[in-house]
C-alpha cells in the first residue's frame, strides 16, 4: 500500500487510543503512511483557532483520516472535518464479543446515520436573553444518498432489509421527507423495509436488539441511539465508526474524550483500532482488516482488558497484544 492516512489524535484520551491503532496498522506492514496533524482543544489555547487549515487540507487529500477525539471544540473540528469531505453516512457498527459482558449479548447491529444536516446543520439562534431556536434541516438529496448507501450495504450485513427510524407523528414535514425519500429508495432498490418511531425503537433495541441489522436513521437520533447501543454491548469503548463520502472517509472511534480516565493511560483501544480495521477495508485490505478484527476479538476474549471491561490493564498491554496476535510469533 501507498496510502497516506491523516492522523489527527485531538485532546483527552484520543492520542492514546489513535497512536494504538496507529501501532497495530504500522504492524501489518502494509506499508500506507502516517501523517499526524492538530485539532482540538489544546490547539484552540495555543493557536487560537482549534482545527488549523493545514489538518482541514490534509484530510481532504489524504487516502483516508484516522480521527481521536476533540473535546469541547468537537463542533469546531468534526463537523466542519465531516462537511470537508462531503461524509453523507455515519457508519455505527455495534456488537457483542465473547468475553465481554454485555447487557444484550444478541446485539448485532449497524446504524447508518445521516451526517450531515438535520439538527446539527448549525442554524441555532438565540433571539432573546430567555428564547433559542433551531432550524433543523432535512433535503430529499441527504436521505437519497444514504438511503442508497444502505440499500448498497445491505447484503454486507447479512441483512433482509432496513429498518428506518424517524419520528414524522410529529416532525410530519422534515422527518416526513426523510422517511419518504429512504423507503422510496428501498422500494426501487427491491430492499425490505420497516419504519419504526424513534421513542418506540430505543425501547425495542433494549427488550429485543436481535431484530434489527441495519438502521437508517437522522443525524441526532443516529448520535444518541448508538452510544444506546454502546451501553447494551459492554461500553462506548468498542464502537468504531466511518464517516464516508463520495471520495474520502474519515475514521473514529463513537467515544468523545473521557475527561474522567484521561492521563491514566487506562482507554479502551479497541474502538480506534477497530476503526483503524475500517480504514483497511476502505483502501481495499480486506485480509489485513479481518487480521486486526480477529486479534481484537481474541484479546477481548481472553484478555488483557481495561478497567471499562472489568479488568486492570492498560491501554499499552491491550494493544501489544492485539499487535502479538495480529502477527503470530513475532
Ligand atoms: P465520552 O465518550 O468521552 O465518555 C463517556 C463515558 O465513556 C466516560 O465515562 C468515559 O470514561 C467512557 N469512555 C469513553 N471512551 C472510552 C474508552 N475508549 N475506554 C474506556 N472508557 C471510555 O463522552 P463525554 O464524557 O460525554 O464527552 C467528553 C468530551 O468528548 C466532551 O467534551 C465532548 O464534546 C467530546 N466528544 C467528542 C467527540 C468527537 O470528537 N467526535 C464525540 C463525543 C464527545
Ligand atoms: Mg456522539
Amino acid at each position: 500500500m501507498t496510502e497516506t492516512i491523516a492522523v489527527v489524535p485531538g485532546d483527552g484520551i484520543g492520542p492514546d487510543v489513535t497512536a494504538a491503532a496507529v501501532a497495530v496498522l504500522e504492524s501489518l506492514g502494509v506499508g500506507c503512511t502516517f501523517e499526524e496533524y492538530p485539532a482540538g482543544d489544546r490547539v484552540r489555547a495555543d493557536r487560537g483557532t482549534a482545527l488549523p487549515a493545514e489538518t482541514e487540507a490534509a484530510v481532504t487529500s489524504a487516502d483516508a483520516t484516522l480521527f481521536g477525539a476533540v473535546g469541547e471544540t468537537a463542533a469546531d473540528v468534526i463537523l466542519p472535518l465531516r462537511r470537508a469531505i462531503d461524509a453523507f453516512v455515519n457508519v455505527r457498527p455495534a456488537r457483542t464479543y465473547p468475553g465481554v459482558d454485555a447487557l444484550r449479548p444478541e446485539t448485532d447491529v449497524v446504524f447508518l446515520r445521516e451526517n450531515t444536516e438535520g439538527v446539527y446543520a448549525g442554524h441555532e439562534s438565540r433571539l432573546t436573553d430567555d428564547v433559542a431556536t433551531l432550524t433543523r434541516v432535512s433535503t430529499r438529496p441527504a436521505a437519497r444518498r444514504l438511503a442508497e448507501y444502505a440499500c448498497e450495504h445491505v447484503d454486507d450485513a447479512n441483512a433482509e432489509g432496513i429498518t428506518v427510524v424517524h419520528k414524522a407523528n410529529v416532525m410530519s414535514e422534515t422527518d416526513g421527507l426523510f422517511r419518504d425519500t429512504v423507503c422510496a429508495v428501498a422500494e426501487r432498490a427491491d430492499v425490505a423495509t420497516e419504519e419504526v418511531l424513534l421513542d418506540a425503537f430505543a425501547t425495542r433495541i433494549c427488550l429485543d436488539p436481535a431484530q434489527f441489522d441495519v438502521v437508517v436513521c437522522p443525524n441526532l437520533a443516529g448520535d444518541v441511539l448508538s452510544d444506546l447501543a454502546a451501553g447494551l454491548v459492554g461500553g462506548l469503548g468498542l464502537l468504531p465508526s466511518a464517516n464516508v463520502g463520495p471520495e474520502r472517509a474519515l475514521f473514529e472511534p463513537v467515544h468523545g474524550t473521557a475527561p474522567d480516565i484521561a492521563e491514566r493511560g487506562v482507554a479502551n483501544p479497541t474502538a480506534a483500532i477497530l476503526s483503524g480495521a475500517m480504514v483497511l477495508e476502505y483502501l481495499g485490505s480486506d485480509e489485513e482488516a479481518n487480521a486486526v478484527r480477529r486479534a481484537v476479538e481474541s484479546v477481548l476474549e481472553s484478555g488483557p482488558r481495561t478497567p471499562d471491561l472489568g479488568g486492570t490493564a492498560t491501554t499499552d498491554d491491550v494493544t501489544e497484544a492485539v499487535i502479538e496476535r495480529v502477527r503470530p510469533g513475532r
